[in-house]
């Protein structure tokens, strides 16, 4: 069997969970491979909503294995917190959840490392969601990073010590009062002991060598789904640099953060809105500062999973989307959102961005990092709601022009279409 893989094409918050949790019945098992309690991923199951951040959006479906892969970072108390959530709503996550023994641990101090750095940048700050990422995947390439298999050893008070000493000696440098920090609204030993507490109770779950899980249940002939975090666009190395996450956010990132070959991939679904959102600084060449975008931020309830704050919104970017459909190999494309311009008269979409007079149809290192003037081909709006529409034959007209346009733009159909947060409201091809 192959493994299929899902992801976000812009930056972040398409609406990965949403799709992985209605095609989970399609899967034996749902595992992430990179990124970490960054994530937000909201799921409307019967018009109740939960918001996941490390655990796979396939949790809620009792039968399906969710794997925790070695490419992902996990913060234990955040993780404990969404296993009590989870707990609260009838799920047994003791069941169905695996977690590998070399995903990276988040410490305490590598949120206070996040805070620090993003104060020391005043003005060019990430907008992180400091959560510790960027610092703990810094330890595990620099190797002195701590996993989740060491929780389970002697010398794991030991280890923790010294990373911490390490971390401490590295916050010295900056204007940082540790004493007046707080995480999670809560002072940073109390935290502290909290996360010990977390890290005991994790000790309860099976801890895998998850890269041999995944392989034999391949060979075994059981379906998986991969499901990404962040978007396509704040990968590490493709993304917006240096306004992107720290992990391979793309279908490469499947093959380090599972532990599987390349020759396993088989479908690639990528997740995109009809309009684009971004949280976070960096360039967003189609954001609107203007009344369309508060607009779509209303009709989208566009604030952050995580965080809580504002996402900014502007038009669909298409040289963009086509960059992500490049570098992923997508296969399927999933469209979200389109519900939320059904008022909309007029609907625009970038074709090309205008640097120094000339205009590129393409994302370039130029085009991602220079000011850029986007071109935009303007459409009627379909101005109809799309509640209860079940397939893409009885779409409004105006809706399925728009949709040809993108498909033909990008060289690839539209497969399924979300029109609005709950499962049923999903329309396949
Ligand atoms: P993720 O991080 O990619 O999983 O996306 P988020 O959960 O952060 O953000 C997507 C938001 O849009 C959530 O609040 C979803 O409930 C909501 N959502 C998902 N699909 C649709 C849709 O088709 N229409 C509308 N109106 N909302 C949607
Ligand atoms: P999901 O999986 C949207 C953004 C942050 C910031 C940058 C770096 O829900 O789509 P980090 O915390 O990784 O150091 O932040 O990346 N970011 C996200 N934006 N959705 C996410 O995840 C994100 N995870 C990180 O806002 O700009
Ligand atoms: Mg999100």
């Amino acid at each position: 069997m192959k493994i299929d893989v899902l992801l976000g094409l812009q930056w972040g918050d398409e609406g990965k969970g949403k799709i992985v949790d209605v095609l989970t019945p399609r899967y034996d098992i749902i595992a992430r491979f990179q990124g970490g309690p960054n994530a937000g991923h909201t799921l409307e199951i019967g018009g109740d909503r939960h918001v996941l951040h490390t655990i796979p959006s396939g949790i809620f479906h009792a039968d399906k294995i969710n794997v925790i892969g070695n490419g992902v970072i996990a913060d234990p108390f955040i993780l404990h917190n969404e296993i009590l959530a989870l707990k609260a709503k009838g799920v047994q996550p003791k069941i169905n959840l695996r977690i590998s023994k070399r995903a990276h641990l988040i410490l305490p101090t590598h949120r206070l490392l996040d805070a620090a750095y993003e104060s020391a940048m005043g003005k060019g700050k990430i907008g992180s969601t400091l959560k510790g990422i960027g610092p703990c995947y810094t330890d595990k390439t620099a190797r002195f990073g701590i996993r989740f298999g060491d929780i389970l050893s002697s010398d794991f008070n030991k280890k923790y010590n010294a990373l911490k000493d390490r971390h401490l000696r590295i916050l010295e440098n900056y204007d940082f009062d540790i004493s007046k920090q707080e995480i999670d609204k809560m002072p940073v030993a109390e935290y502290e002991k909290k996360w010990f507490e977390a890290v005991e109770s994790l000790k309860e779950y099976e801890l895998i060598d998850s890269e041999l899980f995944i392989n034999h249940a391949l060979a075994e002939g059981k379906r998986i789904l991969a499901e990404g975090a962040q978007g396509s666009l704040l990968d590490v190395d493709f993304g917006s640099y240096p306004y992107v996450t720290s992990s391979n956010t793309i279908t490469a990132g499947v093959c380090s953060g599972l532990g599987v070959p390349p020759t396993a991939i088989g479908k690639v679904y990528g997740v995109f809105k009809a309009y684009c959102t971004r949280v976070g600084s960096g360039p967003f060449p189609t954001e609107l500062n203007d009344e369309t975008g508060e607009l779509l931020r209303q009709n989208g309830n566009e604030f952050g999973s995580t965080t809580g704050r504002p996402r900014r919104c502007g038009w669909l970017d298409l040289p963009a989307l086509s960059y992500a459909v490049m570098l992923n190999g997508v296969t399927d494309l999933v469209m979200m959102k389109a519900d939320v311009m059904n008022d909309f008269e007029k609907v625009k979409v970038c074709t090309a961005y205008k640097i120094d007079g000339m205009e590129n149809p393409e994302l370039t290192f130029e085009t991602l990092s220079g000011d850029v003037k986007p071109v935009y081909r303007s459409f009627e709006g379909w101005q109809t709601s799309l509640k209860g529409l079940t397939n893409f034959g009885v779409l409004p007209a105006k809706l399925s022009e728009y949709i040809r346009f993108i498909e033909r733009s990008v060289n690839l159909p539209i497969d399924i279409l979300s029109a609005g947060p709950g499962r049923e409201q999903t329309i396949m091809r």
